[in-house]
């Protein structure tokens, strides 16, 4: 695993996106897996700003989001279609039919994780996978004791990951209690993997993951049995490692 410690959040997103960029720029048909949460707001903002500078093309360019909410609405204010909508896709000229996420409102969400690993090896695998992490490690909502040749799949959520996404919600009440994801098995296949970690609430989690063994236990720890992973944190989040 490739390890940078940035100085701060913004470093941090800056090189994300130049990350994204430099993909896209060598690979103008980039698959790009991408991730919600509060973590790559910074480097989305990154790459809209500098899209907008004129010099980056995302028109070939495809995406495959990692995990949706159960049960929320594609128009549902927290649900990850908007989101990926109002962060990143509406102000960059990627085309709307080849971005991808998976549908939580469907009637049938076992054909929808079967849909969704279809779309994964048909379109993808990514290029470029971007990756958060949870303070419990989870990857994706793969939450702890998830197999790591886990495919797309539903899965109930974690009391902790529920409260530690309340914050988008108007009360911990509304916050789903399952969500559909990408698996770990999934996201391994992806070429190239780009994990961010940031703050202080972060820091257990990047200590367990440079020092602690592979475990299932651990979603994130998985990461050591890929290839091409790079790991971008900031001082704060790397402050434990020894
Ligand atoms: C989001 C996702 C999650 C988040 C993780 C960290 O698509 O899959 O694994 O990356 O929960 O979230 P933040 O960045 O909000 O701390």
């Amino acid at each position: 695993m490739n390890v940078k410690v940035l100085e701060n959040y913004e470093e941090l997103s800056q090189l994300a996106a130049s990350l994204i960029e430099q993909q896209v720029q060598e690979y103008p048909q980039s698959v790009l897996g991408l991730a919600t949460g509060g973590t790559p707001l910074g480097a989305y903002k990154h790459v809209i700003r500098r899209y907008k500078q004129g010099n980056i093309d995302y028109s070939n360019v495809s995406s495959i989001n990692l995990d949706e909410y159960v049960g929320l609405d594609k128009t549902h204010s927290q649900s990850y279609h908007l989101f990926m909508k109002e962060q990143l896709f509406d102000h960059i000229n990627i085309r709307e039919d080849q971005t991808y996420i998976p549908d939580g409102k469907t009637s049938s969400l076992y054909q929808e994780c079967k849909r969704y690993e279809g779309i994964i090896d048909e379109i993808g695998p990514p290029d470029l996978q971007l990756l958060g992490i949870g303070e419990n490690g989870h990857i994706g909502f793969n939450e702890p004791g998830t197999s790591f040749t886990s495919l797309t799949h539903i899965v109930n959520l974690e009391l902790s990951t529920r409260q530690a996404n309340a914050r988008f919600f108007n009360s911990f009440d509304e916050v789903p209690k399952q969500a559909i994801t990408m698996g770990i098995g999934s996201i391994l296949k992806s070429k190239q993997i780009v994990l961010l970690a940031s703050g202080e609430r972060k820091a257990e989690a990047i200590k367990r993951l440079l020092e602690g063994p592979v475990d299932e236990q651990f979603p994130a720890s998985a990461l050591h049995d890929h290839k091409n992973v790079t790991l971008l944190v900031d001082q704060a989040s790397y402050q434990l490692v020894e």
